[in-house]
């Protein structure tokens, strides 16, 4: 057994290879929010103002309580109960121990298969992948780098037949080469990239006795990359703003990047986050620009050249490209011809996700978190109704409600006196951090909520328009998403090692610890369960780290029974209506890999978080989907590690022997487990 290297001096927990390459190193630099608005409960403790399927499209509901289990036939139970003695329905598993293998771990009894690697056709006639004979034009026509965000679309009441849906997050092109120059990339290696980013649909068959998933050539297998064109719409298309001289119309974008966790929508099409988009964008320093800076677009030339090869990666040739990046992305994987649509009214920022739920009237809401260190929390709410059915006229009608509405932005408020939340993580004397919040009207339409901000402002410098109202500052607000029944929403915010730095904001009642390395996961419930509401109470369901320390929380859940967790990532729900996290810098945690975690919200096992499993070295747990016979996570960035490269590769994972690392999805199943409960029931 081999053992990660120490990584503490680093300022995050993550390799300083995946630093550079996910984020730009965005733990290096400064953070980007240096607005002075301030956490409400630092100033003053008030009141907040009071008045404050099979096919995924034939789910669509509408009661307050719609829910939608992208990819079970089961219904989460909120009554559901068990004995104390007795693991909640979905999680009777032994949880995997903390490790640092080269593999993918998982409970005994379970079995896996890794159902598609970075470079596996996607398209009949296309090359088996060679790592030393790696061309875009192959790259284009197989699966990407890097896979984040899964979704699982049956198309049969069995779910035999699958549409897999992944995106690939960011390139490492030291791994991707032998030898790789970071200082003189070669262009076919640029173009590599180009086409290693983007999104994936394939098709997969489940065997109808295993978990086991096979890809298969169909007809709507696609790839999606930074060549794809893409349809602006919402209320910003259009805008000066978005204009380059290759689009004029500021309505047509080639491409999407860096697209992080994402959604499926009730009508059954797919969202997806555009997040450190700011990285990829040269010579914004010049320009002496603060909504550049507020972007984090800073510097000259970028990490991996790309403004060599095509000037609209440079500002000083095409300002406005780097605009035209950072909003949600939709695409419809039922339709191969369909165009995606980059939807401007959710506002534009580091997008994580974006998740929807359904109102009593129809209306949707779309959560979203802006992914960085003191960065916000959003809502939207469309003007709009879903229609129901499965029909390409309904969905193309659904695929229009998020391009009307009112996007909001959360502040959170505490209900304990400032002086108790003092950074170390220990629990106010009423027990909880808690309190109550509202969402903010940012702007609606061509409409400005925000003083001295245009709407077409507000939805293209987002972050701006949140500090002027005065949005609290969060600790990486990723995935967020509601519970499929009760409604309360999710959201993991990963960590925030800046928290308390001098000139930094402090310890808040939502973001209580002071450095915080491990991360917490929010708990939103809207006022009367309503999505539409604009008030809500909230508090932390876990304190995430070590449960033997003292600044841990797990809902009260004894913690001696618990699994260590570091910096949650994404979220997902069973069909039990239990939460799944997947961690993203368990080496935070004494250098042990990455790894998916299932844990009640309800019941008497509420907080009873247990490791399901762990990915290779080096790797995040991403993109989890969990069904009634298989958990689908992706394994990112294997074998990223100080150090490691192509040509000292520290991971063989999947293939073994003396292979490369590639970033693959993996299946995990119980045998012979044929009832609707398999995931451990
Ligand atoms: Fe790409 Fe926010 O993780
Ligand atoms: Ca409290
Ligand atoms: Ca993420
Ligand atoms: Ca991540």
């Amino acid at each position: 057994m081999r053992h990660l290297p120490l990584l503490s001096n680093h300022s995050s927990s993550r390799a300083a290879l995946t630093c550079e390459y996910r984020c730009g190193n965005a733990c290096f630099h400064d953070v980007p929010n240096t607005s002075a608005n301030n956490y409400l409960g630092d100033v003053v403790q008030q009141l907040i103002d009071r008045r404050t399927a099979f096919k995924a499209g034939a789910v669509v509901a509408f009661a307050a309580s719609t829910g939608f289990a992208a990819t079970g036939t089961a219904t989460a139970d909120p009554e559901e109960r068990q004995r104390p003695d007795q693991a909640p329905r979905g999680l009777d598993f032994k949880a995997v121990a903390p490790n640092q293998l080269d593999a993918v771990v998982v409970p005994d009894g379970y079995q896996q298969h890794v159902v598609i690697r970075w470079g596996d056709p996607l398209f009949p006639g296309v090359p088996q992948f060679d790592f030393d004979d790696q061309t875009a034009e192959k790259q284009a026509q197989q699966f990407g780098f890097n896979c984040d965000f899964a979704a699982l679309l049956p198309q049969d009441p069995l779910g035999l037949v699958n549409l897999l849906v992944t995106n690939h997050e960011y390139t490492t092109e030291p791994m991707m080469f032998h030898g790789y120059d970071a200082n003189n990339p070669t262009e076919e290696q640029v173009r590599i990239a180009w086409a290693a980013h983007g999104l994936s649909v394939v098709m997969v068959r489940r065997s109808a006795t295993s978990g086991k998933l096979t890809p298969s050539f169909s007809r709507f297998n696609r790839r999606f990359t930074l060549h794809t064109p893409f349809e602006v719409r919402g209320p910003a298309a259009g805008s000066d703003l978005l204009k380059t001289s290759v689009d004029p119309t500021g309505k047509r974008v080639l491409g999407t990047m860096n697209n992080c966790s994402g959604g499926v929508t009730p009508w059954g099409t797919i969202l997806s986050g555009e997040e450190n988009f700011n990285q990829y964008f040269a010579n914004a320093g010049p320009l002496n620009d603060p909504r550049l800076t507020r972007y984090g677009v800073t510097g000259t030339a970028t990490g991996r050249k790309w403004e060599r090869f095509d000037k609209r990666f440079d500002l000083a040739q095409e300002p406005n490209e780097v605009n035209r990046f950072g909003w949600v992305v939709e695409l419809d994987p039922n339709d191969p011809t369909s165009t995606p649509v980059k939807h401007t009214a959710l506002g534009r920022f580091k997008h994580e996700t974006a998740n929807i739920r359904v109102a009593a009237d129809g209306r949707v809401v779309a959560y979203s978190g802006d992914d960085e260190r003191f960065e916000y929390i959003y809502k939207f709410i469309s003007t709009g109704k879903v229609r129901k059915g499965d029909s390409k006229a309904a969905r193309r009608h659904n695929m229009t409600l998020l391009d009307d509405g009112t996007l909001y932005v959360g502040r959170f408020t505490g209900d304990s006196p400032p002086a108790e939340i003092d950074g170390t993580g220990k629990l106010p004397s009423d027990g909880n951090f808690d309190g109550s919040g509202e969402w903010i009207p940012l702007a609606s339409g061509d409409r400005s909520f925000v003083e001295g901000m245009t709407a077409e402002e507000v939805y293209v410098f987002t972050r701006l328009a949140g500090d002027k109202v005065g949005a609290t500052k969060m600790d990486r607000p990723e995935d967020i998403q509601a519970h499929p029944t009760t409604g309360v929403v999710y959201c993991a915010l990963s960590n925030n090692v800046d928290r308390g730095k001098p000139g930094k904001e402090g310890a808040t009642e939502p973001n209580p610890r002071l450095l915080n390395k491990h991360g917490q996961v929010l708990e939103v419930t809207e006022r009367r369960g309503d999505p539409l509401a604009l008030a809500f109470s909230w508090n932390l369901f876990l304190v995430c780290g070590d449960p033997a320390a003292p600044d841990t929380y797990f809902a009260g859940f004894p913690k001696d029974q618990v699994s260590p967790i570091s910096s949650p990532d994404n979220v997902a729900f069973d069909p039990h209506g239990n939460l799944w996290i997947s961690s993203d810098s368990a080496a935070a945690l004494n250098g042990n890999n990455d790894g998916l975690f299932g844990v009640p919200v309800s019941g008497s096992h509420r907080g009873h978080l247990k490791q399901f499993l762990t990915v290779p070295r080096g790797a995040e747990t991403c993109g989890p989907v969990i069904t009634e016979r298989v958990v689908l996570v992706c394994v990112q960035h294997p074998g990223e590690v100080d150090g490691a490269n192509a040509d000292n590769p520290v991971s063989h994972w999947p293939d073994g022997g003396t292979s490369q690392p590639r970033p693959s999805v993996v299946a995990v199943w119980k045998p012979g487990r044929r009832q609707p409960d398999g995931i451990g029931s």
